[in-house]
This record gives C-alpha cells, sequence and structure tokens, in this order.
C-alpha cells in the first residue's frame, strides 16, 4: 500500500468515526489523477491559468528585495504538484546566482514529478526535496539549515487552491507560520468566487479527472466506486463545495487490517473546497498573524496572489 501506517491509522480513524476521505491521501496513490486533472485545467484555461498569469504580473513586487547582494534564494514549494507552476518563478529568478529549488509535499511520487520538470527546463538547478505532510509537522530545521548562509532569502509559496481544499485554514496557515523566519515571504495563489454564483464553480468539481483523484484512495484499498456515485454539493453556510460518494449499496474496506462497513445510502465526504471572498481570504491572513504585503486579483476577479510576511503578536 501506498501509506505509512501512521497515515492508515489516520484514514482508518476519518472514515471510521467521521465518514471522510481525507484529500491528502489522494495525492500519494492518485498523483497521475492529480497531473490529469492539472493538464486539463490548463488545457482549457481555467482555474490553474488564470492564477499563472497573475502570478507572472505579480513578480516584480514580490520579489523587489532580491538586490545584488543576494546570492542565494531558496524557492520553498507547499504542494509542489507536478512543478509546472513553479517554472515561471524559476525563469523570472534566472539571474540570481544560486537558486534552490525546494519541493515539499506528502506524496513522494509528486515531488519526483516536480524534480523531472524542473530539471528539464533547468537543468543546473539544485533540488531538495521534503516528503511532509504540513498540515501536521513544520519543516523549521531544513530551512533553517539551508538559509545559514548570508545573503539569502527564503520565499514560501502555497499555489493551486492548496489554502481552499484545507478543512481549517486558520489551523492550516498558522502551522506554516512555522516554518517561516522574519523575513521570510509566502505567496499564495487562490481562487476567489462570487459567493453568490456557486453553479459556476460547482462544474470544474464534476469533472471525471476529479472523482478519479478524489475517490483514489478508496479504490487503492479495494472499494468499487462508481462515477454515479459521485455528487458535488453547494454548502451555503460554510462557503464550501463539499463532494461525496452517496452509496448505492453496502461497502467495506479493510485499513491496517480493520474492516470499515458502510450501509446503501450513506456518504463519505471526498473534499471539501473552501471558497474565499477578497475580503474573507484577507481577514484569514490577518487573524492568524500574517501581514499582506501584495494582493492581487485577476480582470475576472476568479483568483488572487497575495504575498504575506509574519508579524510578531501585539495585543489589541
Ligand atoms: C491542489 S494541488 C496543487 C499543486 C500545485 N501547487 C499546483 O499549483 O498545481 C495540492 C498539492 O499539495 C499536496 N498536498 C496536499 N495536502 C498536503 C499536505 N497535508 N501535506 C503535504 N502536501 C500536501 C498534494 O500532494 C499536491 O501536490
Amino acid at each position: 500500500m501506498y501509506l505509512t501506517k501512521n497515515q492508515e491509522l489516520e484514514l482508518l480513524s476519518a472514515l471510521d468515526s467521521r465518514g471522510e476521505s481525507p484529500l491528502k491521501f489522494a495525492y500519494i496513490p492518485g498523483y497521475k489523477e492529480w497531473i490529469n486533472v492539472a493538464q486539463k485545467s490548463r488545457e482549457e484555461h481555467s482555474i490553474q491559468f488564470e492564477e499563472d498569469l497573475l502570478k507572472i504580473e505579480s513578480f516584480p513586487f514580490i520579489f523587489r528585495e532580491i538586490t545584488d547582494q543576494i546570492k542565494t534564494v531558496n524557492i520553498i514549494d507547499f504542494g509542489c504538484g507536478d512543478g509546472v507552476p513553479i517554472l515561471p518563478v524559476i525563469n523570472y529568478l534566472k539571474t540570481v546566482p544560486n537558486i534552490r529549488y525546494i519541493p515539499v509535499d506528502i506524496s513522494e511520487n509528486m515531488i519526483l514529478e516536480a524534480k523531472k520538470t524542473l530539471k528539464n527546463k533547468f537543468p543546473k538547478i539544485e533540488i531538495v526535496s521534503i516528503i511532509s505532510d504540513f498540515e501536521k509537522g513544520e519543516i523549521l530545521e531544513d530551512i533553517f539549515q539551508l538559509t545559514k548562509s548570508t545573503n539569502t532569502r527564503n520565499y514560501f509559496f502555497l499555489l493551486g487552491n492548496t489554502l481552499g481544499n484545507s478543512n481549517n485554514t486558520e489551523k492550516f496557515l498558522s502551522n506554516l507560520k512555522l516554518s517561516m523566519f522574519s523575513e521570510d515571504s509566502l505567496i499564495i495563489g487562490n481562487q476567489i468566487a462570487n459567493l453568490f454564483a456557486s453553479s459556476k464553480f460547482i462544474k470544474y468539481y464534476q469533472a471525471k479527472e476529479v472523482y478519479n483523484l478524489v475517490t483514489s484512495t478508496l479504490r487503492n484499498y479495494g472499494m468499487k466506486c462508481a462515477f454515479e456515485e459521485y455528487t458535488v454539493r453547494w454548502n451555503v453556510r460554510q462557503k464550501q463545495i463539499e463532494t461525496f460518494l452517496t452509496l448505492r449499496e453496502d461497502k467495506k474496506i479493510t485499513i491496517a487490517s480493520y474492516p470499515v462497513s458502510f450501509e446503501k445510502g450513506e456518504e463519505i465526504l471526498l473534499f471539501t473546497s473552501k471558497k474565499f471572498g477578497e475580503e474573507n481570504l484577507a481577514e484569514e491572513l490577518n487573524n492568524v498573524g500574517f501581514r499582506i504585503d501584495f494582493f492581487a486579483t485577476n480582470k475576472k476577479k476568479n483568483t488572487c496572489i497575495a504575498s504575506v510576511t509574519p508579524t510578531r503578536y501585539k495585543s489589541e
């Protein structure tokens, strides 16, 4: 099986007690399924593509502090995917003497894909990869080791709506902050949405490619799933997309030698994707103690790039 013993136990607990199959695990057996989703999105010029264009326009501001004195730039790519979204970043920084690419992902195969993509375009680039579940642990020590030489700057990236896909935004962002030092920047690329026009983004999640990704954990553990069981809903109160498997028959799955049973008609939560308006996202960032240095949206107002830095605690 693809998951570690601890991950299996986490999956078992999520399925058994909450009826949830955490999305983060789907990227481990389903890394190829994610690449299919991303490629389709790029071909159709949808959300991911919009983020790419806006990102490129934002570089002069985001990297304004890279002067001739800076000799090394660490690009830490939280949730690297196939590495394609970071290529324009590396290309923009190509005059920096030493660029180090640091892909961080829960999925080893995803990291291998990202490495392949980067080496293909930039054969000389130094790559230091970190396999980590960034919802659970920080990578401060690794980053500290790579920042020791003077004249080094760290830029963390969280692209491709990875923030929206976490089910607790505040906890997620606070955890990322634990890996950062005061001069570091975190650049977030995320979908933003007109929360009254949910039908527009529901369609994106109804694609077969998305179904293949989000059911990959269950299928990998032997559960038979059918596309007809896949349901996408908009939760008005939580302002999030929720996708379920609505079972058409009784099902049983065995994880870490424990059987978990589900009855016909039960729903297994496959993932949630939280949608933010501009102000909600800014508020979330402020709440966890990030100062927003830069915030831009595209003309269509469906995606944003934010560059933030950690601030010290101040009581109100
Ligand atoms: C939505 S994809 C975005 C990929 C890429 N950044 C992009 O823009 O195309 C999310 C990525 O984050 C990784 N990921 C999701 N949850 C994670 C977690 N808890 N810890 C580490 N990586 C995670 C996935 O494996 C995947 O590569």
